[in-house]
């Protein structure tokens, strides 16, 4: 098999350091590997198949002679790199929201549209990861017409980047300290949680904000999941409200939607499309107290759908649960995938 030369822009951060792991464990056929972040990272290495590997600083130069590069350093930076990559012969496989509604970007899930990777004029986009983690859920049943979502999501921090998951560390411990020193003095004082980049305290809370409130009162997040959905499911028809909310979860998002379909969808069989999908699993036993949960997913590459149920405020209404891991299918794992089509392997076939 052919091996290429790959680099990671940005693999110092939370999910450049998956994308590190992932492409060890997909035994991905790598000729090197170059390492690119910021300049405040040089100097560090990581280890990559038993070889150590320095990270260099991103310039508009790191691309001779690469020939794809998985893009995870925020949206500024692409716009920034991306085109020098581009114009050195590299494909990039985009992870921030930078392209993904340009129309000569393709916008892809591999599971849903990877017909769509063969238009691409040099960049790929991956979406966003709240989107991608409910299509995983949804995709299944389009057969069925799907008209209108109805999302709400439970977004771990570390969606917001390596320091979202020390912020909330950090609150957690000084709660803690705090609770310690209260009961071995008798003491009863409160810890001001401090944020420092989340817009309040994410210990103990949850904030219905993520991402820049828009003019119609929606957040930046929010349009993504409904804009990148139409452009994915092409369709422009499909209606999509979403409230993203920011949860004190280390990993992995969940989402509630309700959905209403062009035709009947009965729960059973809802139930056995999805278990029929690739890259998602039925997890549907609420008696048993079965349903997807973040600490089910986390680490795992399919997305858990439960909780299915009828609803009852609507016809053709469905209910349903989705967990999955966002720094993997919702990030690092689909740009892998997406990158693994564009050299001609599709894995994950449902066994
Ligand atoms: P660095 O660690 O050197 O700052 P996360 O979203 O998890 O915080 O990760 C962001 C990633 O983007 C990191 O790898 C980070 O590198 C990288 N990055 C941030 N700013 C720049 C920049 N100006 N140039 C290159 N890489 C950057």
């Amino acid at each position: 098999m052919s091996e290429y030369n790959i680099a990671i822009a940005g693999a110092t951060g939370a999910v450049g350091q998956e994308m590190l792991s992932l492409l060890h464990e997909r035994n991905f056929p790598i000729k090197n590997l170059r390492l690119l972040a910021s300049k405040r990272s040089v100097g560090k290495t990581f280890t990559f198949q038993g070889k150590s590997i320095a990270v260099e600083e991103l310039t508009t130069k790191s691309f001779k002679g690469i020939d794809i590069a998985l893009f995870s350093a925020g949206a500024d930076r692409s716009k920034k790199f991306a085109p020098a990559a581009v114009k050195a012969r590299t494909v990039v496989v985009d992870n921030s929201s930078a392209f993904r509604m340009d129309p000569a970007v393709p916008l892809v899930v591999p599971e849903i549209n990877h017909q769509d990777i063969s238009d691409h004029k040099g960049i790929i986009a991956n979406p966003n990861c709240t989107t991608i983690i409910s299509l995983m859920g949804l995709y299944p049943l389009a057969a069925y017409g799907l008209r209108r979502l109805i999302i709400s999501s439970y977004q771990a921090v570390s969606g917001a980047g390596a320091w979202g998951l020390e912020e909330l560390r950090r609150q957690t411990i000084e709660w803690a300290l705090q609770e310690v020193e209260n009961t071995m003095l008798n003491k009863n004082e409160k810890v001001l949680l401090r944020p420092e980049k989340f817009q309040h305290p994410i210990a103990f809370n949850i904030i219905p904000h993520i991402d820049n409130v828009l003019e119609n009162g929606y957040t930046k997040e929010e349009m993504k999941c409904s804009l990148e959905s139409q452009k994915i499911m092409h369709d422009q028809n499909l209606q999509v409200s979403a409230t993203t909310v920011r949860v004190p979860v280390f990993r992995s998002h969940s989402v509630s939607v309700h959905l209403e379909t062009a035709k009947p969808l009965s729960v059973a069989k809802a139930r056995s499309l999805i278990k029929k999908a690739k890259g998602v699993r039925l997890y549907d036993e609420p008696k048993k107290n079965k349903y997807p949960m973040p600490i089910l997913v986390t680490g795992k590459d399919d997305c858990l759908v439960g909780r299915i149920r009828k609803d009852e405020t609507t016809e053709n209404g469905l209910c349903l649960w989705i967990a999955g891991d966002q720094l993997r299918k919702g990030a690092a794992l689909n740009a892998i995938q997406i990158a693994e089509n564009l050299i001609g392997i599709t894995k994950g076939k449902k066994s």
